[in-house]
């Protein structure tokens, strides 16, 4: 809608909005006059038709927040799920690589030895599978031989020792992660930087950055069927760290020592707190966090995947998926070393490839993606049928020094790609979470906050409808404390109505928790967890209580260049917004408010990071 148009009919429904609200809590019924008996009839009217003009007044304010629609990568069009486009895919403008800054604000520098700008890039190509090029079986690190580790370590060693500026050595190999992590390429035709986290871009990037890596390391040692293994964290007899990566020539001493076997990895990692839940708690709470992150949490694409980026800066987005987000960041986190400033290696996007972990954590992460694409029935079709992420391209060099464009739409299928998994039983698949406490108990104690019982809640106490009616303060809210607030849902037969969208595609929505304009000071490590209608303890509560909504975890993004500050780059002033997007419909179900109006939402921060973080407010949506 025209923005003046747009404004014109929100204050015609403000003025309206404000009379009927005179009229109906005008003069007391009591005093018999005017209305008569029709009263309690108008009145009625009056409150539906209040009810409804405020759903809509939601849905203006909610298009008129709309960024503006000017793209800075050529005409925007609409795609067929009416979301605007650029229309030019994106990629890496290589010809000039620039020096960057690690997530910690030190200067990093990833380019190659000569630009890649200047070398003839072909388009890629499936490999053969035939008897010579069998497929490559990915196994869990855990259950691997000496015959597959020795042939690991001596491929390894081979890379290590090949020249500084060879495209296959080792430490080339761990910079493609830095180089697009921090910010060294512009995206072609703009000046915003190409990277390829915290977006749909992550997992079909580093599937592609795994294919090349694990044929180079093939090719080194002559195995034409020679696979990266996976660390399979997400099963109890994986989730420590696998000894083909601690006790022999992959083991690697930047990390953290109390995380060593026979430590269990903390998938829901709050940095840099030492409790740890006895092994076989930790073990549920692991499966439990995993159900989450791969089933109620993730019921769409782009809750799964991530925000949908877009060429230029207009088309840019800040917004991982479940997995990235945990635990795949949590992970990283996890395992680097305690003792460096940005617990380096792992733990830093710069450095995280340096140590060979990267790759079996990577590899689980790869993994997940094609079970997870199973799960939802989507294995044969792309995840999103959108141009620009299917035209995306990015560049590697292959096995035979020869650098290669491949597209999103190549890295979808394993198999084409000529690798599979040795599956694994998904445990975590039994592991639904139950309410911490009885639904019908938690609605007599939450009945009694809608009864005005806010003594406890005078702070917290805000509501929210569709859009941003009533957000926090205008200046956001400081999550020093546990915010708890109580978001209204909005009337879905109302809004396909307002909105005029058919739905015929039958697919289900889900329903979308939305955090936004979360901010974190210094752009520092943040976390904190959401909560639907709790009552029980927010301290103890986590992912083993269906109350869990899931987690917001802020890795610094660092990756400021030092030259040239830029539009759209994390540096260029205060950290961006950012919106955290929760698939809410299985919980809400599970914990029987799926007639509810209302739910109350916590936000409760973790590791004492509260203070830096600011929300703007919380509303609920629906997905498609
Ligand atoms: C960049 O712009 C040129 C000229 O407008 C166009 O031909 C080319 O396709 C664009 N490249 C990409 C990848 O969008
Ligand atoms: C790539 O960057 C160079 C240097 O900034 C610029 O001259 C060139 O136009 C860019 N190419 C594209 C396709 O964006
Ligand atoms: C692996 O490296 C760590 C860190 O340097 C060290 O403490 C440990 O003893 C090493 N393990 C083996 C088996 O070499």
């Amino acid at each position: 809608m025209q923005r003046p148009l747009c404004v014109a009919v929100l204050v015609l429904l403000l003025v309206f909005l404000l009379g009927a609200n005179w009229i109906r809590s005008g003069p007391d019924a009591s005093t018999g006059d005017i209305t008569g008996d029709n009263r309690p009839v108008l009145r009625q009217t009056l409150a539906w038709i209040e009810h409804y003009t405020v759903l809509l007044l939601g849905v203006l304010v909610g298009s008129l927040e709309q960024p503006p629609t000017h793209g800075s990568g050529g005409p925007r069009t609409r795609g067929t799920d009416g979301e605007p486009r650029h229309g030019s895919p994106l990629a890496a403008n290589l010809s000039i690589c620039y020096p960057s800054l690690s997530d910690g604000d030190r200067p990093v520098y990833c380019c190659p030895p000569r630009p890649d700008g200047a070398q003839t890039v072909v388009d890629f190509e499936y490999p053969a599978n035939t008897d010579s090029f069998p497929l490559r079986i990915r196994r869990p690190a855990h259950l691997v031989d000496d015959v597959y580790i020795a042939k690991y370590e001596r491929a390894v060693a081979i890379m290590k020792s090949l020249p500084s500026d060879h495209p296959h050595n080792f430490f080339r190999q761990a910079n493609n992660h830095c180089l697009y992590c921090t910010g060294s390429y512009n995206q072609v035709n703009s000046t915003a930087l190409f990277k390829i986290h915290r977006s749909w871009l992550f997992f079909p990037w580093h599937r592609a950055f795994l294919y090349f890596h694990e044929r180079i390391l093939g090719r080194l040692i002559g195995d034409n069927a020679f696979a990266l293994s996976y660390w399979n964290w997400d099963a109890p007899e994986g989730m420590v760290m696998p000894g083909l990566y601690t006790t022999g020539a992959l083991n690697h001493t930047e990390r953290d020592e109390s995380h060593l076997p026979p430590q269990i990895s903390d998938l829901n990692y709050e940095c840099c707190v030492p409790v740890q839940e006895p092994a076989e708690e930790q073990v549920a709470t692991n499966l439990a966090f995993m159900y989450h992150q791969m089933v109620s949490g993730a019921k769409k694409p782009e809750l799964f995947l991530g925000c949908k980026l877009r060429s230029g800066t207009a088309g840019a987005c800040d917004g991982p998926g479940t997995v990235e987000s945990a635990p795949h960041n949590t992970v990283h986190t996890w395992v680097g070393s305690e003792r460096n400033p940005e617990r380096e290696d792992m733990g830093a996007f710069y450095s995280a490839a340096r140590d060979p972990l990267f790759f079996a954590h990577h590899a689980n992460i790869d993994r997940l993606w094609q079970v997870w694409k199973e799960l939802m029935g989507l294995q044969d079709q792309p995840d999103f049928d959108d141009p620009d992420w299917l035209e995306t391209s990015f560049t590697f060099y292959d096995e035979n020094l020869q650098l290669v464009r491949i597209k999103v739409r190549d890295c979808l299928d394993p198999t084409k790609l000529g690798y599979t998994y040795e599956e694994t039983a998904l445990r975590w698949l039994d592991a639904r979470p139950k309410p911490a406490v009885p639904p019908e108990v938690a609605r007599g104690i939450l009945m009694k906050r809608n009864d005005g019982d806010t003594s406890r809640l005078t702070r917290t106490h805000v509501e929210s409808v569709y859009a941003t009616l009533e957000a926090f303060d205008p200046a956001g809210r400081a999550l020093d404390a546990t915010i708890t607030a109580k978001v209204r849902r909005p009337d879905r037969s109302l809004l396909q109505q307002t909105l005029g969208e058919g739905r015929a595609d039958g697919s289900e929505e889900e329903e979308v928790l939305v955090v936004y304009g979360i901010q974190v000071e210094g752009d520092k490590y943040a976390k904190f967890d959401v909560f639907v209608n709790l009552v029980a303890n927010e301290e103890t509560a986590g992912p083993r209580s269906r109350e869990f909504a899931g987690t917001f975890v802020n890795v610094p993004r660092g990756a400021r260049r030092t030259e040239a500050k830029q539009e759209g780059d994390a540096g260029a002033g205060a950290p961006p917004k950012v919106t955290l997007k929760l698939g809410i419909s299985e919980l809400l179900q599970d914990l029987e408010a799926g007639e509810d109006d209302s739910v109350w939402v916590s936000l409760v921060p973790r590791g004492g990071s509260g203070a830096r973080i600011t929300v703007d407010g919380i509303r609920i949506e629906y997905m498609r």
